[in-house]
C-alpha cells in the first residue's frame, strides 16, 4: 500500500519543509497547526522557498502552483481524517507531543502510520503511547528539508516491517535518501555531530588554536563543508548543550560531558547567528 496522502502536524521550519517535499514530488499534503497566522506563515515560506527554486531553474512556475495546489490547511485535526500518514512536527516537548497523539487517536485512519519527527524524543516511548505501536516510527528529516537529502528513519522496539517499508518507500519517493536506525539518545547523525562540537569547544577552551584555526583544520583535513564552531554558531550553542546533557542524562556516560566553555557562552547569552554573537560575531 504506497502512501496517497501525508498528514503534516506542526507548519514550522520542519513542518513547512516537509509538506514542500511531499509536494513537490506529487503528493497531497494536509498541513495542520494551531492558529491561521502559524498555518499562513508556513504557507508563505513555502511561496518563497519555491521561488528561489525557481530562480536557480530548478522548478518551473507551473510546477510551483501545482505544488502549492496540492498543499490544504487547516487548524482542525478532523482535517488529517484521509492521511495515509501523518507525520508529527510540531515543537519539541514531550508532553506536547504526547497530548498531539492522543488527539491524533480517533481521527486518523485506523491502518493510518504516524511518524515523528522529533530530534531527541525515544521514539519507542511516543510509540508506548499511541493505539497502534507499530504503526509508529521515527521520521528524521534535516534542515533545510527541501534541500537536505537525508532521513534518518528510527524504528522504535514495537515498529513493524511493514511500517519500516512503506515509510522507506515514502522516503526515496521524496527523492531523499533515507538510512535506517534503531531508536537511541540521538539516533546517529547527531550522536556523533554534537560530541565533535562539543570537543571543539574543549579545544578552544584549552587555546590549542583559534577558532579559525579549528575551523580550517577541520574543513581542509576532513573535508567537512563548514566547520565545527561555525556550524555550532548556525544550530545555537544552546542547542547543542541541550543535546550533550541528553546524551549526558539518557546514556549515564562522563563522556558526554558538556565543555564548560559551551555552559559558559551560552549563560552569556551568546547562541550563535541568532543573537549575533557565539563563537564568532555576526
Ligand atoms: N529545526 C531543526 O533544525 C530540526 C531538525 C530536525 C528535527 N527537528 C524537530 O522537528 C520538530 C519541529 O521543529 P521546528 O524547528 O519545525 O519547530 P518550529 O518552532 O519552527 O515549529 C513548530 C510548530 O509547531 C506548532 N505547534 C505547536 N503545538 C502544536 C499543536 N498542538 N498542534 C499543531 N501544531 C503545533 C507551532 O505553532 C509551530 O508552528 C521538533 O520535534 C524538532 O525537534 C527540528
Amino acid at each position: 500500500m504506497t502512501i496517497q496522502h501525508v498528514g503534516i502536524i506542526g507548519a514550522g521550519t520542519m513542518g513547512n519543509g516537509i509538506a514542500q517535499a511531499c509536494a513537490v514530488a506529487g503528493l497531497p499534503v494536509t498541513m495542520v497547526d494551531i492558529s491561521d497566522a502559524a498555518v499562513n506563515k508556513g504557507l508563505a515560506t513555502i511561496a518563497g522557498s519555491l521561488d528561489r527554486l525557481i530562480k536557480k531553474d530548478k522548478l518551473t512556475t507551473a510546477e510551483k502552483d501545482a505544488a502549492l495546489a496540492r498543499i490544504s490547511t487547516s487548524t482542525d485535526y478532523a482535517a488529517l481524517a484521509g492521511a495515509d500518514i501523518v507525520i508529527e512536527a510540531a515543537t519539541e516537548n514531550f508532553d506536547l507531543k504526547v497530548k498531539i497523539l492522543k488527539q491524533l487517536e480517533g481521527v486518523a485512519k485506523a491502518d493510518a502510520i504516524l511518524a515523528s519527527n522529533t530530534s531527541s524524543i525515544s521514539i519507542t516511548k511516543l510509540a508506548a503511547i499511541v493505539a497502534n505501536p507499530s504503526q509508529f516510527i521515527g521520521m528524521h528529516f534535516f534542515n533545510p528539508v527541501p534541500l537536505m537529502a537525508l532521513v534518518e528513519i528510527i524504528r522504535g522496539l514495537q515498529t513493524s516491517d511493514e511500517t519500516h517499508a512503506r515509510v522507506e518507500a515514502l522516503a526515496r519517493q521524496l527523492g531523499k535518501s533515507p538510512i535506517t536506525v534503531k531508536n537511541a539518545p540521538g539516533f546517529v547523525v547527531n550522536r556523533i555531530l554534537v560530541p565533535m562540537i562539543n570537543e571543539a569547544f574543549f579545544v578552544l577552551a584549552e587555546n590549542l588554536a583559534t577558532p579559525e584555526e579549528i575551523d580550517e583544520g577541520m574543513k581542509l583535513g576532513c573535508n567537512h563543508p563548514i566547520g565545527p564552531l561555525a556550524l555550532a554558531d548556525m544550530i545555537g550553542l544552546d542547542v547543542c548543550l541541550s543535546v550533550m546533557n541528553v546524551f549526558y542524562e539518557e546514556f549515564e556516560d562522563s563522556k558526554y560531558r558538556a565543555c564548560p566553555l559551551l555552559k559558559e557562552m551560552v549563560a552569556a547569552g551568546y547562541l550563535g547567528r541568532k543573537t549575533g554573537r557565539g563563537v564568532y560575531t555576526y
